[in-house]
Order: C-alpha cells, then sequence, then structure tokens
C-alpha cells in the first residue's frame, strides 16, 4: 500500500479525483510544478499570496509572473491579464484566496487554448464549488492542505486526474519526504488540543503576546524576512527543495516530514469530521456576511450559492493594521494577511511585477480575513472598535462571479 493511502482514499472519494497523501500543501504544489514544468517556465499568478508559495515556485525553478488581480476577492482577475502575458506564461497557478474560488472555468479555458497546465492552490478552498464542481478538479493537478481545515497542524494531499499520475506522484514524494521524529509527531499530535485548550482558557491574547515577546514566531511582519543576497545564491542551485528549504517550513517545519501512524490516524479522525466543520463554517460565513466589513464578491456569490465553507471570510476594512492589533484584545489573532503583493515584497529580481498592481495593493491593505468560526466573537470585537468598512476609492467594476450573473452591488 503506498505511504497515506487511507487518507488518500478518503480525500479521493469527496473529490471524486485521485488523490496522493502528502505532509503539506506547499510538498504538494513542489511536487506538481517538477512533474510539469521545466525549469525555467514562467508561472502566472496572484500576488496576494502566502510567501512560502512564492517560495515553493522559485524553488521549483521557474519564474513567478504576477497577475493583475480582482479588488474584490485578491484572485487572478483574467480579463486584465495582457494578451502578452498570456503568450508568454507557461502554467498558471491558481490561490482560492480564503476560499473564495478563482474564476476557474475561464483560466481553464484559456490554459486550454494555450496548452498550458492549470494548477489549483486549493489549500484554503476544501468544500469550495464552482457550479457544483469541487475546487481542485478544474486542472492538472490541485493541492490540498489538512492545516488550514478540522483544526490539523499537518497533512494534505495533491489531486491528479488519473491513476498513472498518481502513481507517479506517490514515487516523486517519496524521494522527497524525510524520516519522521518521534518528537515532531507527538508535537503535531498534541499542538491541535493545546490551540484549543488555550481558546477555551480564553488564553489567546496572553499566549500570543508571550509569544511575541520571546521571538519564536517566524515573522515579525506579515511577510517573513526576504534575505535577499542569501535568496539570489539559491538560484544557481534551483530546482532544489533542500535549497529554499529555510523559507519553505516557515510555519510548518515538518512540511515534508514522513509522519507516522500516530498522526496519521489523528488525521483521519479529524477528516472524519470535515462535513460538520463545513457546516459550521458556513453558519459562520452567513453571519458575516450580514455585516458592512464583507467584500461585495462574496455577497453577491452566497445570492447564487448559498453561503460557502470558507476558510476566511474577506472582510474589508479602514485602518486594517490598527485593528488587527486591537483584535489581539478581543482574544482574536488575525493570520494570513498577504500583504504588501509579492512583487512589492520580492522585487523584479525574484518576480516578475503585475503590470497593474494598483487592485493587489488595495485588497492587500485593507483585507482583514475573519475566521468563520469566531464569527460572532469577530462581528461584537470589530462593533466594539467602531471598525468602518472600506471601499475603493477609484471605480472599479462590480465582483464578477465565474459563470453566473453578477447581482447588483446594492450599496
Ligand atoms: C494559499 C496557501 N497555499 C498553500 C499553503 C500551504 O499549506 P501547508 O501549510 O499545508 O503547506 C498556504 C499556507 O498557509 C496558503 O496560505
Amino acid at each position: 500500500m503506498p505511504y497515506g493511502s487511507r487518507l488518500a482514499t478518503m480525500m479521493a472519494r469527496r473529490l471524486g479525483r485521485e488523490c496522493v497523501y502528502m505532509p503539506s500543501a506547499r510538498l504538494a504544489l513542489y511536487v506538481a510544478l517538477r512533474r510539469w514544468c521545466r525549469p525555467g517556465a514562467r508561472v502566472l499568478m496572484s500576488p496576494v499570496n502566502d510567501d512560502v508559495i512564492l517560495f515553493v515556485v522559485l524553488a521549483a525553478g521557474l519564474r513567478p509572473v504576477q497577475a493583475p488581480v480582482s479588488v474584490w476577492d485578491g484572485n487572478i482577475d483574467p480579463a486584465a491579464v495582457p494578451e502578452s502575458t498570456w503568450r508568454n506564461v507557461d502554467a498558471v497557478l491558481t490561490t482560492n484566496l480564503y476560499g473564495m474560488p478563482d474564476r476557474v472555468v475561464e483560466l481553464r479555458r484559456r490554459c486550454e487554448e494555450l496548452g498550458i497546465p492549470l494548477f489549483e492552490d486549493a489549500a484554503h478552498a476544501i468544500g469550495t464549488h464552482v457550479d457544483g464542481q469541487p475546487i481542485g478538479t478544474f486542472g492538472k493537478a490541485a493541492a490540498f492542505s489538512l492545516s488550514k481545515h478540522v483544526a490539523a497542524t499537518a497533512g494534505g494531499f495533491l489531486a491528479v486526474e488519473d491513476a498513472r499520475s498518481r502513481r507517479e506522484l506517490e514515487l516523486l514524494r517519496d524521494d522527497l519526504l524525510v524520516p519522521r521524529r518521534l518528537r515532531g509527531d507527538l508535537a503535531v499530535t498534541l499542538r491541535p488540543l493545546a490551540r484549543s485548550g488555550v481558546r477555551g482558557l480564553h488564553l489567546v491574547r496572553p499566549v500570543w503576546r508571550t509569544m511575541q515577546r520571546l521571538g519564536v514566531l517566524e515573522r515579525d511582519d506579515f511577510r517573513m524576512a526576504l534575505h535577499a543576497p542569501r535568496l539570489s545564491g539559491c538560484a544557481r542551485e534551483a530546482p532544489s527543495l533542500a535549497a529554499y528549504e529555510p523559507w519553505i517550513r516557515v510555519d510548518l517545519h515538518g512540511f515534508r516530514a514522513r509522519h507516522g501512524a500516530l498522526v496519521r490516524g489523528q488525521l483521519a479522525v479529524r477528516m472524519a469530521g470535515l462535513d460538520d466543520d463545513l457546516a459550521r463554517r458556513r453558519a459562520g460565513v452567513s453571519l458575516l456576511s450580514g455585516t458592512a466589513w464583507t467584500s461585495p464578491a462574496l455577497r453577491d456569490r452566497a445570492t447564487y450559492d448559498g453561503p460557502r465553507p470558507l476558510f476566511r471570510v474577506p472582510l474589508l476594512v479602514r485602518d486594517r493594521d490598527v485593528l488587527v492589533e486591537r483584535l489581539v484584545r478581543h482574544g482574536v489573532v488575525s493570520g494570513y494577511v498577504y500583504d504588501p503583493p509579492l512583487d512589492d515584497y520580492a522585487g523584479a529580481e525574484f518576480v516578475e511585477p503585475s503590470p497593474d498592481p494598483s487592485a493587489a495593493r488595495w485588497f492587500a491593505s485593507h483585507v482583514l480575513p475573519a475566521d468563520p468560526l469566531l464569527a460572532r466573537k469577530i462581528t461584537n470585537a470589530l462593533t466594539r472598535e467602531l471598525a468602518a468598512p472600506s471601499r475603493p476609492s477609484v471605480p472599479v467594476p462590480a465582483p464578477v462571479p465565474d459563470t453566473a450573473p453578477p447581482a447588483p452591488l446594492g450599496q
């Protein structure tokens, strides 16, 4: 039996695609990019993305090409990508930021026309559908992350089209896994329990402040330190997972660990609770969608599909950075802020900048990703903090869902 096949089978049943178990979504993406992209290939992606993913693309020996995005959800805006860019990219990588779907129907059509692969980063998007079809089944391959769902702190999948690819990717994965350490496995198993203990005992604020003071957090800011000279040096070794590991492992040092039965057993139990988790997310999304802070993209899409089981709800607020700090006082730590956009963060040496960075800059600096599982707490805290909703000052088109007709903004 291939490593992790019980978990992979559980995921394959949900998705209707062949799945390979991975210890993380970042490793899944690396494996997919290595399999289908030759070194030097150019990958179109959104600059509103985790910096870890930028380093995965660089580690695979590829050139990240930053796309214009929708100002309402931070995902690639295919219509705003210049024709000259389309003609010069070799692959597309989606984000499905916070679980809001990319315009996958349009992206898939474009990729098919150009004969290039579409990769779906579905790390935030387990349970998101477009026209009844799950995100993660539109492209050549899709990466999922259990760390973002069911309160796990490890695990992921690579979903692919056929059994032959699956077998090939299992071998690629096995070459990259590092032997498990009992200490690591115990940490992965106990961390979710510790987290819920901290929440249950209302200790989020003191624990977070202590971690900040002790310097045990790997980011001082929303982005990790770039270490540009060292990063430049790594380019000579790319493609290489090992060379880029200091950047790729941030927030998840076991991203390539061959976890033992203890971790995989716990993940299987957690996965069995996935539908409950998604139902609770829908309820939280429904509550947050009714507030003035929610991105209109969410409200319009909810009109057609019902509330989505989002990983985070994109709220658009004034003074976002101040609010992030203030929310800690209310026991809410806001992660997953991807500001500044990757082209501003890394510069032209490491990425090809977007031809129109304005929407990415606006969205990245105004979005407050709200955990739908804490919807009531966050709504109360934002009300008490007199948080003001924000909208771009320059006129921008209303959000356009991928397939359904746009609803009127109503504001
Ligand atoms: C958009 C996105 N993709 C992929 C990942 C990687 O997921 P994992 O932590 O499972 O490697 C993350 C991590 O936060 C992410 O935010």
